[in-house]
């Protein structure tokens, strides 16, 4: 029948867009599973700016905000839904300046300060709340210490603070404020963007530093977290990647998507034309180039794979203008498609990408959670991650795509379909897909080799307006509807609508 439309399409026979209704093919091989998607892929970062910290996490225990032990309880519950896998903490920026010792003992008693740029930092978080936020959300810890303005011997003793097991002075002093047990942290970070707001400082000199810390970051070696190197563009990865084997897991990267074209006109979070809705997304998708950049310096320099490649702040960042605190703006169904795109890329580099933390978790940047004093709305790249729970541990099987197309506006043309797909830990295997054209649905049929496919079941995230988003008036204006889809013969037909992603657990 194709074959004949075709033909009298050439033939100009009938009108050649319908033609443009063509299938796009792809298929997964079940039979096949590549690297395992590291639960830590869904990291988050919470840092102590603007209010994604206070207000919005942290309220206080005397607040009338219903809380534990200061923790937002419907904020908590919200992030329970996402499985956090990990969340990085204190900063950011803020960590080249904090000091943990002002964050420990009777809360009344620390200091107020001002730390990083602008917080009014009083202190009431500190190590010990972090880590009983950690322990509502049951994820694990990657703490960040401060080479900027912190010293060796001021960064070995949080780490013994927080590790050590009885009997030294640091670790009667954590029993004494409360915590008896050693806290558990699955990676600390020795500094962030020394390039910057870390210190301005060149990559051979901190690689210098990160060996004098890293040797005394001492902890009971059934405990000492992976240290993590503090990366920036590719000559950082290749000096690092040189001078620090053995001693690191990770370079960390990070990489943000701006609508725009410079960081001085960064573009709207909302209320934007088409022309910002592609450059966001093509923007985004460069997150493979840049990964692949590095990897290639990391294969050169560490062929056993030993070290990662850790994008530990990527996600939308959007003009700051008229921002309600800093660095807070609103989240839209683009960045749901942001959100999903940059999944699909790491699952892509599962084997060298085992972690990432996107910036933020509440109330900055390409946040899940927006508050108002006693309201919170969840945002689309909240339902983006609580899609793609099922991929956290998955393993990643080997997708292909064919006939994709294309989805152009002036000079830019994207990709139009993104997909990615996993057998994940309940068995079953999950299909990912994102639709970047904003007008036109398009028709996927999909082979999966190794299983026979009956049908697919799941949820779909999309809207009319390319600016689709939650208010705390209109909380629920967008959120995932379910979705499914039937096989014929083992192939699935799906159509995916327009500006949409769509994550589906396929039935065999
Ligand atoms: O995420 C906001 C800021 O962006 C972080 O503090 C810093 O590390 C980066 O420049």
């Amino acid at each position: 029948m194709n074959i004949i439309k075709h033909s009298l399409a050439v033939l100009g026979m009938i009108a050649a867009p319908a033609f443009a209704a063509s299938q796009v093919s792809i298929s997964i091989d079940a039979g096949k599973p590549g690297p395992v998607i590291n639960k830590y892929v869904y990291g988050q970062f919470a840092e102590h700016l603007g209010t994604g910290v206070y207000e919005g996490m942290y309220v206080g225990p005397k607040s009338t905000i219903p809380n534990t032990r200061g923790w937002r309880n419907d904020v908590v519950g919200a992030l329970k839904e996402l499985h956090v896998p990990l969340v990085r903490w204190p900063g950011g920026c803020f960590a080249d300046t904090y000091h943990w010792r002002d964050g420990i003992g009777p809360q009344d008693k620390r200091p107020r300060n001002v730390n990083g740029d602008s917080v009014d930092e009083f202190n009431a978080v500190g190590t010990h709340e972090f880590f009983d936020l950690i322990d509502m959300l049951g994820a694990d810890a990657y703490v960040n210490g401060n080479v900027g303005t912190g010293t060796v011997q001021e960064m070995a003793d949080w780490l013994e603070y927080m590790t050590a097991d009885g009997g030294s002075p640091l670790s009667r002093l954590r029993a004494q404020n409360g915590h008896e047990k050693p806290f558990k942290v699955a990676y600390f970070g020795i500094g962030n963007e020394l390039w910057g707001c870390g210190g301005n400082m060149k990559p051979e000199y901190y690689a210098n530093l990160y060996r004098n810390y890293e040797t005394f970051l001492r902890a009971p070696a059934n405990s000492r977290p992976k240290m993590i190197a503090s990366g920036g563009d590719t000559t950082w990865t290749d000096i690092l990647s040189k001078e620090l084997k053995g001693r690191t897991v990770g370079i960390s990267v990070h990489q943000y998507t701006i609508a725009g074209a410079t960081w001085e006109d960064k573009g709207k979070d909302l209320g934007f034309k088409e022309d910002q809705w592609i450059s966001t997304l093509a923007n985004t998708l460069k997150m493979d180039q840049i990964i692949k950049d590095h990897l290639a310096i990391l294969d050169k320099h560490d062929p056993e794979k030993k070290i990662g490649l850790m994008v530990d702040e990527w996600g939308t960042w959007y003009d700051e203008k008229g921002a309600k605190s800093a660095l807070s703006q609103q989240n839209s169904l683009r960045d749901a498609l942001v959100a999903a795109l940059n999944f699909h890329i790491f699952h892509a580099h599962a084997e060298r990408v085992p972690m990432t933390t996107i910036a933020q978790m509440v109330n900055v940047l390409q946040a899940m959670i927006l508050t108002d004093k006693e309201k919170m709305v969840l945002t689309p790249t909240y339902y983006t991650f609580q899609m793609y729970v099922p991929f956290q541990d998955a393993k990643s099987l080997p997708l292909a795509i064919k006939d994709n197309t294309s989805y152009t506006l002036g000079t830019t043309t994207i990709p139009g379909v993104s997909a990615s797909a996993a057998r994940a830990k309940d068995g079953k295997v999950y299909l990912a897909l994102v639709n970047t054209d904003p007008s036109k649905a398009v028709d996927i049929a999909v082979d999966v080799a190794g299983i026979k496919v009956k049908g697919a079941a799941g949820k779909v995230l999309t809207s009319a307006a390319m600016d689709a988003h939650n208010t705390f008036q209109n909380p629920q204006a967008i959120k995932p509807a379910p979705f499914s889809a039937r096989a014929a013969g083992g192939e699935l037909s799906i159509k995916v609508p327009a500006k949409a992603v769509m994550v589906l657990a396929l039935e065999e």
